[in-house]
């Protein structure tokens, strides 16, 4: 109830879901990926709805979503909440019970790593956290992905350090996150959460790991909502990524590019038997 009443007094829908469908298509990305939360209150009528916004976003094989605390807000069964995004979220046929998180979704040159920080929290809450499970298995996922010459895009709702809002709303165990990104590296982590466009940068072993926050696609309630373009391509042995935020005019309703930037990123080490792929382009949105 709480949860309903924030959404009724800061969130309704501001943008007209049809106008970010239209720019989405236009940009033509090759994948892209949304970083929750995609309900309000995580009842099963929110995630059937849901289920068919990534169908409308595009085919399995070309969208990827992790979840937010919003869609864990209750305790939903898992095949009547998020697991209805299941082909959104990995490849693998899995075993039946088998943990999905975190899952590696090979796009070379992207290597898609996605990790879940949705738990239920108490009222006043909207706190994160990944557990050891998820912390013990993604190590053996960057390196591999390291190995491919991949570009490793990691995807978590919560970022890794306390952002808008304080430690109520923060991961908890990003500590434990910052350490494994800080010995097996990631070019980039995506996040959402704070719906306002973000950027932090983590040490990583080879440099700076860029943490960018997507804006909220679509709710209105105060921040500038929007997406983000990012255009992934060889930079020599490093990477160049160029973020262009696609932003709504307000009168019309129509997106245009927003601020601009470009991040150049190191190679990764170690890499052995690198691949040299083609460029790529990413977007996303939370
Ligand atoms: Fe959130």
């Amino acid at each position: 109830m709480l949860a309903y009443l924030a959404w009724r007094r800061k969130r309704r829908w501001a943008v007209p879901a049809e106008a970010l469908l239209t720019d989405l298509a236009a940009a033509a990305a090759d994948h892209v990926v949304v970083t929750g939360d995609l309900t309000n209150l995580a009842l099963p009528a929110e995630f059937a709805a849901s289920r068919d916004w990534l169908a409308a976003l595009g085919p399995p094989d070309q969208v990827t979503v992790v979840p937010g605390n919003h869609d864990a807000t209750v305790a939903v069964p898992w095949e009547r909440g998020a697991g209805v995004w299941q082909a959104w979220m990995t490849d693998a046929a899995g075993e039946p019970g088998a943990p999905l998180f975190p899952f590696l979704r090979r796009r070379s040159p992207l290597a898609v790593i996605g990790l879940s920080s949705a738990v239920p929290t108490p009222p006043g809450s909207a706190r994160g956290w990944l557990g050891a499970a998820q912390l013990t298995r993604l190590p053996a996922l960057l390196d591999a992905a390291a190995r491919e010459g991949l570009f490793r895009v990691l995807l978590v709702h919560h970022p890794p350090f306390v952002g808008p809002g304080g430690r109520r709303k923060a991961l908890s165990d990003r500590e434990g996150l910052r350490a494994v990104l800080a010995r097996h590296g990631a070019e980039l982590v995506l996040h959402g959460h704070h719906h306002r466009t973000l950027s932090g940068e983590l040490p990583g072993p080879s440099g700076p790991i860029p943490v960018l926050g997507a804006p909220q696609a679509l709710a209105g309630g105060g921040a500038q909502p929007g997406w983000s373009l990012l255009r992934i391509a060889r930079d020599g042995p490093g990477w160049r990524v160029e973020v262009t935020e696609r932003v709504p005019d307000p009168v019309s309703g129509a997106f245009r590019d927003g601020q601009h930037r470009t991040l150049r990123l190191a190679a990764a080490r170690p890499a052995q038997g690198v691949v040299r792929p083609a460029a790529g382009q990413l977007s996303s949105g939370a």
